[in-house]
């Protein structure tokens, strides 16, 4: 999709999937139509009772009801769930207040979808008739599915009509609402009993699987001891509960063109042109090479600001590397190649780390895995989807072309995929002018950068130093940590705690280690004197990019306790200006440990530790004012300043024809 449209999320404003279906449904008769999980409706139902008379049908995809041969499509993984289809499976509690709703449902099984496979010849059809935006829209989500697949012509047997196929059904049937039985153009109707399976025998079990009974002395929802509720439930993927001799699996879950739309950039805005911004570096002598390791929350970009308005003949930043470990979804790095766009650094590389941290991912199937540590990272209140869309304002910042899609950038046949991590350092190795070294910063969870070390056989001409934000060096019972989400983790520092096993390979490396500990960073953090000083002048659209986050932070964490911890993100900063040599702070050299040995209660602390401790620098002071000074004078600074500044401008710039 290339176009915005004027709406956009905006914390404490977006309003909930359950607002939005108490709205629409109390205003009168209603047919739903569910192509995910049930979640959503199931909870709605729970809690607007009086509301389900207005619910005349829903339609649902999803379960496989029909063939004798297991019929699920858990592709992950089917030694343990040979049965189970995704939607049903991503919530069979859900699913099953929903079946057992008594409103009419209409079901559009796995084993119909099955029937009609995304063939050669229906994409070879559509790809010749696309005479509206959304069918052009649609035909190349599908190009580009089958591209990312890499499945060559077997994707046209492995991909099928799911959603689209109930989507059809849905309608016609709606539309010929005077037909008895679901009479309609696509499908035989049948009707069935079926249920849910959402738990498996023997029931009334307590192994610590079922959250609704164990551990409650009257179960969750008033449901039956001994029920069919209350038997063993599937724990994860390779749950050896599941797993029987022959490989089978034993876990089951369901057994049973007027309103054409706007495309594109080029058909909204005339004169739309794509390029790419890169500084002329002319015969300046470069500064100390540098790759920044960021997770993405709001004060990794604010650093990344710093980072780029620091003059080049001190800092040369080489390449950026990013970890999904952290504060934000993979999909947000786009953000950063925006920035950079807007900064004129389209030149900088920018590679996406592993997905899971350190021996979190499926040993089998490496692209599911565990949540153990990134689920202390909260949903909205300053975490996912607040940081995902930099709280909003992400879509304000000037588009950068898109690099990496499939559409269009088939080269030799194998689509241009977004640079990993380790194949961005690679090439900075490679590409170090002999003799020089690299520092690392480090903003985030330390997953990339324990990657990174794993890979070297030869470290010590490579490195530098690495600055690392992060740890936390408690000085007493009461000097607490900040994994808030954790009530067990008194002492954890965040960075470490979303990676424990990682930070534990960094601080055994022979790297040179500065430590830029939280204690320290939470001195400088303060919201309102930061934002004081940015406003004085607020002369560069950078400043004021970062201006209008802070004061975002700001105000949140003025009128919300879920957003009291914000002011971490301002205190991130620092690492960058001691990188930078703007401060000079005071360091100490002490043994310095990590804890990690999968224990959610201690892991991700760091202490002092003379016999196993590794000696790093440890920041100590700052000169606290000039923090603030430093800060908002680099973004004042008009050289290296913002080469387009902003999403508005590029409107502006479009629409006109250039002079
Ligand atoms: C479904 O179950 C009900 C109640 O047990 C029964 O009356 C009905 O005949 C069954 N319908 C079908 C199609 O099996
Ligand atoms: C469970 O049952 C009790 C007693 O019948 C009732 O007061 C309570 O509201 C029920 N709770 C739920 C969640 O249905
Ligand atoms: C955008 O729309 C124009 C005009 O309809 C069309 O020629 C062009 O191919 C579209 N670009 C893409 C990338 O789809
Ligand atoms: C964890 O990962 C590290 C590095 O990838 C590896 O050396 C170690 O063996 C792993 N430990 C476990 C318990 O899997
Ligand atoms: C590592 O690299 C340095 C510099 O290239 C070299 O002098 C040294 O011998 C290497 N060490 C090992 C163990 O290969
Ligand atoms: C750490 O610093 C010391 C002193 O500057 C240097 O001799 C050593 O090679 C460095 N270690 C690494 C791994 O870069
Ligand atoms: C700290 O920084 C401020 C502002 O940059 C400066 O005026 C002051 O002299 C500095 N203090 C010390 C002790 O260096």
């Amino acid at each position: 999709m290339r176009i915005k449209g004027r709406r956009n999320y905006n914390p404490l404003w977006q309003p909930t999937a359950q607002q939005v279906m108490i709205d629409r449904i109390s205003a009168g008769p209603i047919t739903v139509l569910l192509i995910g999980t049930c979640t959503n409706f199931a909870i709605f139902l729970m809690s607007n009772p009086h509301l389900k008379k207005n619910i005349k049908h829903i339609y649902i995809m999803g379960g496989g009801v029909r063939t004798k041969n297991p019929t699920g499509n858990l592709f992950t993984d089917y030694t343990s769930n040979p049965y189970a289809e995704s939607n049903m499976f991503g919530d069979p509690f859900a699913a099953y207040q929903v079946f057992h709703s008594g409103i009419p449902i209409t079901l559009i099984p796995l084993d119909a979808t099955n029937s009609i496979p995304i063939s050669k010849n229906f994409f070879n059809t559509f790809e010749q008739s696309q005479n509206t935006y959304e069918a052009q829209y649609c035909f190349q989500s599908l190009k580009a599915a089958r591209d990312a697949s890499q499945l060559g012509d077997k994707f046209y047997t492995r991909f099928f009509m799911w959603d689209s196929f109930a989507s059809g059904v849905a309608t016609s049937i709606m539309s010929k609402s005077n037909k008895p039985n679901g009479e309609n153009e696509f499908a035989e109707m049948e009707y069935m009993n079926i249920t849910v399976v959402t738990s498996n025998e023997p029931y009334g079990v307590n192994d610590g699987s079922n959250l609704f009974f164990d551990g409650h002395d009257i179960p969750r929802f008033n449901l039956t001891k001994g029920g069919v509720h209350s038997g063993h439930v599937q724990t994860g993927l390779r749950d050896p509960f599941c797993i029987v001799k022959n490989g089978k699996g034993k876990c089951q879950v369901i057994n049973c063109p007027q309103h054409t739309g706007r495309f594109n950039f080029t058909t909204e805005f005339p004169y739309y042109k794509k390029v790419l911004y890169k500084p002329d570096f002319g015969s300046n002598k470069l500064g100390k090479p540098v790759v920044f390791d960021m997770d993405m929350s709001a004060g990794d970009f604010l650093t990344l600001f710093y980072l780029l308005k620091v003059p080049l003949e001190v800092i040369n930043l080489k390449a950026i590397i990013v970890s999904p470990t952290g504060w934000a979804n993979a999909a947000t790095i786009d953000i950063i190649y925006d920035l950079l766009h807007m900064m004129g650094r389209d030149d900088i590389p920018v590679g996406l780390g592993d997905i899971f941290a350190t021996n979190q991912s499926d040993a089998i199937f490496s692209s599911v895995g565990d949540c153990k540590y990134i689920k202390a990272i909260p949903h909205g209140s300053g975490g996912l989807i607040d940081s995902d869309t930099l709280y909003g304002l992400a879509r304000d910042l000037p588009r950068s072309p898109r690099r990496y899609t499939q559409e269009n950038s088939l080269k030799d046949g194998t689509p241009q995929k977004q640079p990993l991590a380790l194949e961005v350092w690679k090439s900075v190795v490679k590409t170090l002018d002999p003799g020089s070294r690299i520092n690392i910063l480090t903003n985030g969870p330390l997953t990339n950068l324990a990657k990174i070390i794993l890979s070297e056989k030869n470290t010590t001409s490579i490195y530098q130093d690495v600055y690392i934000v992060g740890g936390h060096i408690s000085r007493g019972d009461w000097d607490k940590g900040n994994v808030f989400t954790i009530h067990s983790n008194e002492f954890a520092e965040f960075n470490m705690f979303l990676d424990p096993s990682a930070a534990k390979t960094v601080f055994d490396s022979n790297l040179n280690i500065t430590l830029i500990p939280l204690g320290i960073q939470r001195r400088v953090g303060s919201l309102p004197r930061i934002l004081e000083k940015l406003q004085e002048t607020k002369r560069t659209p950078e400043a004021k990019f970062a201006s209008r986050l802070l004061s975002m932070l700001y105000g949140l964490q003025q009128s919300h306790v879920l957003y009291r911890h914000v002011d971490k993100f301002s205190q991130e900063i620092l690492g960058a200006l001691v990188l930078a040599g703007d401060l000079k702070p005071t360091m100490q050299v002490k043994p310095v440990k990590v804890l990690a040995e999968g224990v959610e209660s201690t892991d991700g602390q760091t202490m002092i530790d003379e016999k196993d401790g590794k000696l790093v620098k440890i920041l100590e002071d700052v000169n606290y004012t000039a923090y603030y000074d430093l800060f908002a004078n680099r973004l004042n600074d008009l050289k290296q300043s913002a080469v387009i500044g902003s999403f508005d401008e590029q409107r502006r710039l479009w629409s006109r024809q250039p002079k």
